[in-house]
């Protein structure tokens, strides 16, 4: 991986009211919901670490605060630890505060992803940037963010992550058109559409919630109205991004082949679970044989 790429911010919207997990999320942040034991917005934050991007902006609103906390010390839990020689389980605590500077804004008015984007704009500045939404989780032995603040530098413009979908399930995401590039392995994008019915999508191409995005994005997002859902969408200003022409056009993508969970959809969040445990060497062997049994036994 290339470290002196130019992205060095990242942008993370978890100012959802996590309606899909109530009651679980009546009195806490669905962001805190544990994936395994570390809750799903940390997997976030470590993945923008790994790829280098240190500065992290929180876009928060009400009823947030937990996550505040999670990423600040504990001195007395770290204390207790450190008498007691728990060093392992000290080290595990104290990693949510060494993954980079997390600074926080509060949205207010939830008026959709493009609005909690452009809450970023006085923090970014005139740089390309990342955006990672906190409900997708991409296991961290598949690359996609690096490869993506690689095109970024190449294309210039915007960059977008996409996966192929089952045609039917197309609804639930932003759809993209796109042609090839001759000798890349990434794709143009011609065109987005927010949340086509079935019908209409022009590919089976999903956005997932991975963006490496040029500054100009801001400007655009300004003169985006609502739009579906009447919230400003950020697929809105990337479809103008994508026909647009001059300094920060453009819009391309990179096609995802690997592991990612939507840990805001209740079967996928479960599967994010077991999956994960059964991989780690503290949990797999006491869970696997159990899982194996149960699933013969349904
Ligand atoms: C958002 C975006 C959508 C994208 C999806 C990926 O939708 O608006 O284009 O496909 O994230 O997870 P949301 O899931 O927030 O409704």
């Amino acid at each position: 991986m290339n470290m002196n790429h130019r992205v060095t911010k990242a942008v993370i919207p978890a100012a959802g009211l996590g309606t899909r997990f109530l009651p679980a999320t009546k009195a806490m942040p669905k962001e805190m919901l544990p994936v395994v034991d570390e809750p799903a917005i940390q997997y976030v934050v470590a993945e923008a670490s790994k790829a280098g991007l240190s500065d992290v902006l929180m876009i928060t609103g009400r009823n947030k605060r937990a996550l505040e906390d999670h990423f600040d010390r504990v001195p007395s839990i770290e204390a207790a630890l450190e008498a007691k020689g728990d060093h392992e389980r000290l080290k595990r605590v104290q990693e949510a505060t060494e993954l980079g500077e997390i600074h926080y804004i509060r949205q207010g008015d939830p008026k959709g992803l493009g609005h909690a984007v452009l809450c970023a704009k006085q923090h970014v500045g005139n740089e390309p940037f990342a955006v990672l939404l906190g409900d997708d989780l991409i296991d961290e032995r598949d690359e996609l963010l690096s490869i993506m603040i690689d095109v970024q530098e190449k294309t210039g413009g915007s960059v977008i992550a996409l996966m192929e979908v089952d045609p039917a399930q197309i609804s639930a995401y932003g759809c993209a058109d796109v042609s090839a590039v001759e000798g890349e392995g990434f794709v143009k994008v011609n065109g987005l559409v927010e949340k086509p019915a079935v019908e209409d999508a022009p590919s089976n191409l999903a956005v997932i919630g991975r963006y490496v995005l040029h500054p100009r994005v801001f400007s655009v997002l300004e003169e985006t109205a609502p739009g579906r859902g009447n919230e400003i969408q950020l697929t809105d200003a990337l479809e103008t991004l994508a026909r647009a022409e001059g300094d920060g056009a453009g819009v391309h993508a990179v096609v995802f082949r690997g592991r990612r969970y939507d840990t805001g959809d209740k079967v996928s969040y479960l599967q994010a679970v077991i999956s994960l445990a059964s991989e780690r060497d503290d949990i797999a062997p006491a869970l696997v044989p159990w899982l194996k049994d149960f699933v013969a036994g349904l």
